[in-house]
């Protein structure tokens, strides 16, 4: 059973945004699954870091269309993703060291930080750039 399933309640309006998201959900999905089977550290790893790329690849697009659309709140957005970029980087990298592991809290944490994003700063965003032509 999936840990995340996209529901139309976390949709902020913009298409490639809502499927950039969905991708997120699918990669946080896949490390709950490799978590449940007990697939080994190089598994879980590798799995982790993806997650930890696509974000930041996904975050770069997003504040693109902020930046594009002259959305106000930009710099205080960008903030939130640095903060969540080093979290999940730190865990990344206490977890290549051995110091943590993949655990249920581990992917509490990620399903959390993931939908109060997408919940509550990304869906301010979604009427601004609508109101933009981006949708
Ligand atoms: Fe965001
Ligand atoms: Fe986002």
């Amino acid at each position: 059973m999936p840990l995340m399933t996209w529901d139309k309640r976390y949709s902020v309006g913009v298409k490639s945004i809502d499927s950039q998201h969905t991708v997120l959900f699918g990669l946080i999905n896949d490390l709950h699954d490799a978590m449940l089977k007990g697939e080994g550290k190089s598994m879980t790893g590798s799995l982790l870091k993806k997650l930890a790329d696509y974000t930041q690849t996904h975050f770069v697009a997003e504040e693109k269309m902020m930046e594009t659309a002259n959305y106000p709140m930009l710099a205080e957005h960008q903030a939130k993703h640095r903060e969540l970029i080093k979290k999940v980087d730190g865990y990344s990298a206490r977890f290549e060291r051995g110091e943590a592991a993949l655990n249920l809290h581990l992917m509490n944490f990620l399903r959390d930080w993931l939908t109060t994003h997408f919940m509550e700063v990304d869906h301010e965003y979604g009427p601004f750039l609508n109101d933009h032509g981006i949708k």
